[in-house]
């Protein structure tokens, strides 16, 4: 039904953290998710949920070796994924980042919501990841790096025609944290949720289990479930 690609700029700010655990949210309330992790260099989507090697991957995909349906994993009945290949020869490979968007637009038949994982940079596969939404949610730390990073992809974005659905504020609670209000007269778009800084998030990576999941009362968790009834309320029309 709709695509968004969770995108920064700006590399490590969290934007793999959120969008699997939007996923797995989402998807447990019954939306039907797709992730993909459109991280072609440096996919890790497939970590957070403990899978360190999956065959076949997007790579084959965009090399033309596996078809859509090869390459779909299937999480739980809701949520479904195509993670990366994490194996250098991979990348070696030639790659069609053009199949992103019929991979996304395929994937969208079948969903009420299709999470793209862009790489960070304004490359050219950070592009694909964007042509292969219709939407992009910016995701920043609260500082002055990250939202040069934001503001660099939403210019992307919008030359790109893409709408901005809004931006997340990750790692929060710090001493010197730009202030949502800031970060919106800065931005000029909506800080739709604020996620705190929070250790079980990394411990939930040595777990492979998404954080919401294993420690659904952190402070993270809790966060991440108030910013996916923020996305709900924008994206998806009530279910009758
Ligand atoms: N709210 C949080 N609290 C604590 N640690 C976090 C939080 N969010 C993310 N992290 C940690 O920050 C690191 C980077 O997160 P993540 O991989 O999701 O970033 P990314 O933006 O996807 O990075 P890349 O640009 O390399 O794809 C990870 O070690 C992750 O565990
Ligand atoms: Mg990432």
């Amino acid at each position: 039904m709709v695509r968004v690609c969770i995108a920064s700029g700006k590399g490590g700010v969290g934007k793999s953290v959120i969008c699997a655990n939007l996923g797995v949210v989402l998807s447990e309330r019954g939306y039907r998710v797709s992730l993909v992790d459109a991280d072609i260099e440096g996919p890790t989507l497939g970590l957070l949920f403990g899978y360190e090697h999956t065959q076949p991957t997007l790579h084959d995909y965009l090399s033309g070796n596996a078809s859509a349906g090869d390459v779909v994993k299937s999480l739980s009945p809701t949520l479904s994924a195509v993670f990366g290949s994490v194996q250098l020869n991979a990348l070696l490979k030639e790659l069609e980042l053009e199949r992103l968007s019929e991979l996304t637009s395929m994937l969208e038949q079948s969903s009420d919501l299709v999470l793209v994982d862009s790489p960070p940079g304004l490359e050219e596969d950070t592009k694909a990841a964007v042509r292969a939404s219709e939407e992009v949610l910016v995701v920043l730390n609260p500082d002055i790096p990250s939202v040069a990073g934001a503001l660099k992809v939403r210019i992307l974005a919008r030359r790109e025609g893409r709408h901005i659905l809004g931006v997340v504020a990750n790692r929060t609670g710090g001493e010197y944290d730009i202030p949502p209000e800031e970060l919106e007269a800065i931005l000029e778009e909506e800080v739709l949720g604020t996620v705190r800084d929070d250790p079980l998030v990394r411990s939930s990576l040595v777990e492979g289990i998404p954080v919401v999941s294993a420690h659904p009362e952190s402070p993270a968790a809790v966060d991440i479930r108030r910013l996916a009834d923020r996305l709900v309320e924008k994206l998806i029309p009530p279910r009758r």
